[in-house]
């Protein structure tokens, strides 16, 4: 159980981790280096998460539109993530850690696809907490492959619950609370059909500098929040 007296805990918390560019130019580094800052606080920011007690944690990595960027900038990237899902530092750093991969991820060569499947397959049958990572990730391709998936099983008529079964974080909750940082103010095609009821918050703090502190005040934000859904309610 969690050891933090907060109000309100999202069940699902989702990170759009946007900044790292702009923290390596103001230290004259290179954006690699930026990236390279960003995955080292964004592994100890979903520990933290899991610790807290939030059960789904979600992540853009990288979007269809970031193939846009330097081949340099990409390949840098890469690395990291190859090093990020390497199972057996995964399964050491994320105890208890389910990993599932959003997007065609295979479009980053063999050497990734190995690692990716290795660490998804290893980490499969926990079920206790589950980390989703949008790699090569949209969510308007997200809703097209769950399209053609229920095409290709012969459904015939869908309802929301059907869509629900054929995306990515199928079996889960919805985000309660989307976070990105770096100022910006929107969604950049992150989880289009899951984000429907989530609340949303823009901190301008670059993603290398989200800290604790600053995951403390968004959880504390979001707990003030007055989720409605639709109704009206009594006390107010
Ligand atoms: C991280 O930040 C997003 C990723 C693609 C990992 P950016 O690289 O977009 O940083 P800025 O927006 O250029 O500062
Ligand atoms: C969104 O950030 C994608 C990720 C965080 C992976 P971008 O920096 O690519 O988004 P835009 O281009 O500013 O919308
Ligand atoms: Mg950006």
């Amino acid at each position: 159980m969690s050891n933090y007296s907060l109000n309100a805990v999202p069940t699902h918390i989702a990170f759009i981790i946007d900044g790292n560019g702009r923290w390596a130019k103001r230290r004259g580094l290179s954006r690699s280096l930026g990236h390279k800052a960003g995955f080292n606080n964004l592994k100890k920011i979903v520990k933290l998460c899991f610790e807290i007690g939030i059960r789904y944690v979600s992540i853009y990595a990288f979007s269809t539109e970031n193939w846009n960027r330097p081949e340099k900038e990409i390949e840098g990237l890469k690395e990291i993530f190859l090093q990020y899902f390497n199972a057996d530092k995964f399964i050491e750093d994320y105890p208890d850690v389910k990993v599932n991969i959003m997007g065609e991820y295979s479009k980053f060569g063999e050497d990734f696809k190995a690692i990716a499947d290795d660490v998804i397959a290893r980490t499969n049958d926990r079920d206790k907490y589950i980390l989703n990572v949008g790699v090569n990730y949209s969510g308007k391709d997200e809703i097209v492959y769950a399209v053609n998936r229920m095409i290709g099983d012969g459904v015939t008529r869908v309802d929301r619950s059907t869509i629900d079964n054929y995306i990515y974080t199928s079996g889960q909750p919805e985000p309660d609370l989307i976070i990105r940082t770096s100022g910006e103010q929107r969604l950049s095609n992150f989880m289009l059909w899951q984000c429907a009821y989530s609340e949303l918050y823009f901190p301008k703090t670059l993603w290398p500098d989200f800290k604790k502190k600053e995951l403390l005040k968004a959880l504390d934000v979001y707990s003030k929040r007055n989720r409605r859904f639709g109704q009206i309610k009594e006390e107010e």
